[in-house]
């Protein structure tokens, strides 16, 4: 017989409580700068079933956040400050998530205070990053709470109907904007989103280790049903994200200093709040790189 990832997690010293229904999971007894070989399977299985997980109480230098990160994959490295540097002096990999300023008034990171609308990292890619990670360095009293949802869960909760329309569409993922409504660099806005720059992946796809499928929205501005007219597109797409962040599926996270959050974005979203500009959030945040295309659950 074999054994069920809560013996799996115990035989190792781990404790595994899953955060809300559906999306996420709280490991203790981890230490994520020295964890065993038998410890970080663990993780990666809880990383399949659950979408997100969530690490407290971690003492981390960066080294340690980046050698960590390094276990899942090849890592992004983040786009140079407004000032042409790394964020953190020999450390390519770590992108700061903040509302900080440094010495000219420029910001230091990314986001400010703003809030950021549900989304998947970078899904406007050929190859969007597979996980990304923040790292609690600072956080405010209150606000800036990070939210996480199932997308296998929001499969599930179609009805069977859309579950197979949606099984046979391919959706555009815009490149115009960030999460926070900013437009990236070198992009044009476009109020058609037939013109803009964007990638169509399929909307189910295969996770490429459970084989569970997912619904892959990405974001919702700007984003287009192939082969449909634009009216029929957008009534569909505001069909599919009614499924997407249904309660039952969402976790809210309520940040405390040294916690790990990690998702999955090929099976997760995830957005956050707003909150006090008189007050610092600082994040260090690493991502890891697309090990592929995401697969059409049908085709895969
Ligand atoms: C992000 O969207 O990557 C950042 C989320 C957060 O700041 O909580």
């Amino acid at each position: 017989m074999t054994a069920s990832l809560d013996d799996r997690a115990a035989s190792c010293g781990l404790s595994l409580s899953p955060l809300a229904a559906n999306v996420g999971c709280r490991i203790d007894g981890i230490d994520l700068a020295a964890a065993t070989d038998e410890q970080f399977s663990v993780l990666m299985a809880a990383f399949g079933k659950y979408g997100g997980l969530l690490m407290r109480e971690q003492e981390l230098a960066v080294e340690d956040l980046v050698g960590f990160s390094g276990r899942l994959g090849t890592l992004d490295h983040a786009p140079l400050t407004q000032v042409g540097r790394t964020a953190i002096e020999g450390f390519p990999e770590i992108y700061l998530i903040t509302n900080l300023m440094d010495r000219e008034g420029k910001p230091m990171g990314a986001l400010g205070n703003g809030e950021a609308v549900w989304h998947t990292d970078m899904s406007y890619l050929p190859s969007p990053p597979d996980a990304s990670m923040l790292y609690a360095r600072e956080v405010p009293p209150t606000g800036g709470n990070t939210f996480l949802c199932s997308m296998m869960a929001a499969y599930d909760a179609l009805p069977e109907d859309l579950k197979a329309l949606a099984g046979r569409l391919r959706i555009k993922h815009d490149a115009t904007y960030n999460s926070g409504g900013y437009v990236r660099q070198g992009m044009v806005e476009h109020s058609d989103p037939r013109k803009t720059t964007g990638t169509f992946h399929p909307a189910v796809i295969r996770h490429p280790e459970t084989g569970r499928p997912a619904l892959y929205l990405g974001r919702r501005r700007q984003s287009y049903v192939e082969g449909y007219d634009l009216d029929e597109s957008e009534a569909l797409l505001d069909k599919l994200w009614g499924y997407a962040t249904l309660p039952e599926n969402t976790y809210e996270h309520v940040w405390q200093v040294n916690d790990v959050l990690l998702w999955d974005n090929r099976i997760t979203m995830h957005r956050r709040d707003s909150f006090d500009p008189a007050h610092t959030r600082l994040m260090w945040r690493t991502q890891i790189q697309g090990s592929g295309a995401p697969k059409a659950y049908a085709q895969a």
